[in-house]
């Protein structure tokens, strides 16, 4: 099995060691868990002391083929069934990460390096894209918080910018006008603390697939999907709120907090309710989407006092 939450934590696993599909999922119905888990009670599996996601539907882990075939990276498209196509030309070796900005300790990272930097573990989150579709997955990393306690961020740090990998070469929609590339998202320091926000490199017990944002990405659980940066290329800390890929391209659509909200609607379409992947077709009922994305319990007060209708 590929989660180490040992010392040595996660090393890509050689391919006679990734556990196929089918057999994660045997597992997972052996622990007598794969079906009907509430994220709730796997979150405080993987996270002691924050148990507790409101949900009143049992959520199910999303088929593996939902999950890496209906995807948003642009760099690769924007029909949803391109990045499974396209993703291929990413070259996810060799891959370093830059950690710099207003940090006491700026480092540049080979990924073996920072996949060790501190025990990956499997955190089954929900992911609530923008558009209005959701789904569960089992992905593996470790807290943000690891990374940015090492790196000691100075008293004037109060964001954290992510970028992504910007290559015209294997990326071929880096350059069109879609948006203003390399694709930018932004977290308050707090928020990018958060034991929730995972720096993520796996999923189903596996790497992340190409149309995933290997080999690192950022999963950000009570936020729209667009705030979980893939293929991770530099994490910047900053005085001031970064200008972020979708903020800049339609400020009226893309806060910059981007909370899942039912209450606030997109201003072309509702967010009262969500598709969950691989729970039928168009036709069936759909699920009503939870403040936070059901995670009220662990983030509300990161937000106390704020009008969450003005910073949406
Ligand atoms: N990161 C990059 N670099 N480019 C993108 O287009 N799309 C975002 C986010 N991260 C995106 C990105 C959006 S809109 C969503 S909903 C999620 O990735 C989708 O993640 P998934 O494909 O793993 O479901």
């Amino acid at each position: 099995m590929l989660i180490h939450t040992s010392k040595s934590g996660f090393v890509h696993p050689l391919a006679s060691e990734i556990t196929p599909q089918a057999v994660w999922n045997e597992r997972r119905q052996w622990m007598g868990q794969a079906a009907t888990l509430s994220a709730g009670s796997v979150l405080a599996a993987g996270l002691p002391g924050l148990a507790g996601a409101a949900e009143s539907l049992p959520d199910k882990i999303t088929p593996f083929k939902d999950a890496t075939g209906y995807n948003n990276f642009y760099e690769f498209g924007t029909d949803k069934a391109d990045p499974a196509r396209n993703a291929h030309s990413l070259v996810t070796h060799p891959w370093r990460v830059k950690v710099d900005g207003l940090v006491k300790k700026p480092i540049e990272f080979a990924l073996e390096d920072l996949q060790k930097l501190a025990p990956q573990e499997e955190r089954v989150y929900r992911l609530r894209c923008v558009e209005g579709w959701s789904m569960v997955l089992p992905w593996q990393g470790y807290s943000l918080a690891e990374l940015i306690r090492r790196v000691e961020p100075l008293g004037s740090a109060k964001y954290v910018e992510f970028q992504s990998l910007a290559d015209p070469k294997t990326m071929p929609y880096v350059g069109s006008r879609l948006l203003d590339w390399p694709y930018v998202e932004g977290l308050r320091l707090d928020e990018a603390m958060h034991p929730l926000t995972l720096l993520t490199f796996g999923m189903y017990g596996q790497p992340l697939a190409n149309q995933n944002g290997a080999p690192v990405r950022l999963v950000v659980p009570w936020k729209y999907g667009f705030k979980s940066t893939k293929s991770l290329v530099r994490i910047r800390f900053t005085d001031h709120q970064p200008a972020t890929a979708w903020n800049k391209a339609a400020p009226d659509e893309y806060g910059f907090y981007s909370n899942v909200n039912p209450e606030v609607d997109h201003p072309r379409w509702s967010q009262a309710t969500e598709r969950r992947l691989g729970e039928g077709g168009l036709l069936t009922k759909k699920r009503k989407t939870l403040m936070f994305n059901g995670y009220a319990e662990q983030v509300a007060s990161l937000y106390a006092g704020m009008d969450l209708r003005r910073n949406f």
